[in-house]
């Protein structure tokens, strides 16, 4: 399916069934703001969830950590990021809408650029654009008193290197991992979330000795590949990209991207990336590992795995995201229409189940409302006893609930309720008694 078409219908799903919509639209939104809708939490947590569960606490050589969002600036000083994390920002000077260079395809020089607004070609030239938001601590507005929301999760991470490693004893080669919001004044937010002013990131950063660095650099990028392909983004919407020396980050000897194919942009854009950090910043805060079986005393390298919370989420929507001409459901009503299916892997899915009652009676709705009671001690689970059961079906099938359960007439006296699946939408009868287990085993 053409991803520029599916992208505009995502949105509009997207804020219908209340995944993602623009923050504050009553008052026309904030460009670069977004807010997650009860469904689009539940997707966010899942991700978080089941990155945190494959590199932390799945294994044995990685811990995790939530610091603070704003820190002492001396933080965003020794990494470099006051003098180095900005974009090169230009202005029309007819319409003076301002854009990031690097956006445009021929970023040789402003002269040659048209503006996508109003054509003129007169442009300022480039000039540096911190995109670090800013704000001030305690009640004075003044220059002593500026701190930085964090446009990277890593920094605490290096900062607090020495605490947590003493903490739990960690020796080479060992992890800390980081959920949490970033914040960048990026000066062209747009593509829905994918670039946005305020998101989540998830990252690891890998301590490693220097000789080392080749190596785990390749399994890094292995696995962060392996883990979006587990979780079902097909292998032809995903490709590794070698960031070029001009690309590069300043604390990066080395970078590769894992691009997903979103559609805008070249087709190709970053989901996330791997860098090789060296030993930049550790060296920065003035940080030393003692090997006490070398007997030598040396500063880590870093390899860091860093990826999109928001990204991640836009890639897994557009991915699953289907349609499906004709009709699938048994209703002569819906078989003119397409009917969307949002295909999420069965871990991401905001609702596990969906208990449906065939009728809205009394006879049928008690023993429905038990069993949702019952299984939402265990799962997130949806109960809707409105409209005909097509209908029902579609609506779990648009939101990716990979199973519905009816309840019928036959189930008052055989015990058994019709299990759906969203997928193969092949139905098949379980005890009520099973049904825990049935999903139990499904949602380990
Ligand atoms: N600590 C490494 C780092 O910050 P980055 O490539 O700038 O590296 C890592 O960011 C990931 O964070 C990106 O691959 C992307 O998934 C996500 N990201 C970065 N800027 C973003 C933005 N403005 N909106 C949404 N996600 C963003």
């Amino acid at each position: 399916m053409d991803q520029t078409s599916t992208m505009d219908k995502l949105i509009s799903l997207c804020k219908r069934r209340g995944f993602i919509f623009p923050s504050a639209e009553k008052y026309g939104g904030l460009q670069g703001f977004w807010d997650f809708g009860p469904l689009g939490v539940e997707l966010k947590n899942n991700i978080k969830k089941a990155w945190w569960k494959r590199f932390v606490q799945q294994r044995d050589d990685v811990v995790g950590l939530d610091s603070a969002i704003i820190t002492n600036s001396a933080v965003w000083q020794k990494s470099g990021h006051i003098e180095g994390f900005s974009d090169k920002l230009i202005e029309c000077k007819n319409c003076n809408r301002r854009f990031k260079e690097s956006d445009f395809a021929a970023a040789d020089g402003a002269a040659t650029l048209a503006c996508p607004y109003c054509n003129s070609k007169n442009f300022s030239p480039a000039r540096d654009f911190n995109t670090m938001l800013r704000t001030y601590i305690g009640p004075v507005e003044e220059s002593s008193a500026v701190a930085y929301l964090r446009p990277e999760t890593a920094q605490n991470i290096f900062v607090d290197f020495d605490t947590v490693r003493q903490a739990l004893r960690l020796k080479l080669p060992f992890g800390i991992a980081q959920i949490g919001k970033a914040f960048r004044n990026e000066i062209t937010p747009g593509n829905f979330i994918f670039r946005s002013r305020e998101f989540e990131m998830m990252e690891l950063e890998y301590f490693i000795h220097p000789k080392d660095d080749g190596t785990w650099f390749k399994k890094w990028v292995e696995e962060s590949y392996q883990w979006f392909l587990d979780l079902g983004l097909k292998k032809e919407n995903l490709r590794k990209y070698e960031q070029k020396e001009e690309e590069l980050a300043h604390y990066a000897k080395e970078t590769i991207d894992i691009e997903y194919k979103f559609g805008f942009e070249k087709g190709w854009a970053e989901l996330m990336g791997i860098a090789n950090r060296t030993d930049f910043d550790l060296k920065a805060h003035g940080f030393m590992y003692k090997d006490d079986v070398a007997k030598s005393e040396f500063v880590p390298f870093v390899i860091e795995p860093s990826a999109g919370v928001d990204r991640a989420a836009l890639a897994f929507l557009l991915d699953a995201y289907d349609e499906v001409k004709g009709g699938r459901t048994t209703t002569t009503e819906s078989n003119k229409e397409v009917e969307t299916v949002l295909r999420l892997h069965k871990d991401l899915a905001p609702y596990k189940a969906a208990v449906l009652p065939l009728s809205k009676k009394e006879q049928l709705s008690g023993p429905a409302k038990e069993l949702y009671h019952e299984l939402k001690k265990h799962f997130m689970v949806d109960y809707d006893d409105v409209a005909s059961i097509g209908r029902r079906y579609r609506r779990q099938d648009e939101i990716g609930t990979p199973y519905c359960i009816t309840v019928d007439f036959d189930s008052l006296e055989d015990k058994k309720v019709t299990v759906r699946d969203r997928d193969t939408m092949k139905q098949e009868r379980v005890a009520i008694a099973e049904i825990t287990a049935y999903l139990g085993e499904r949602f380990r």
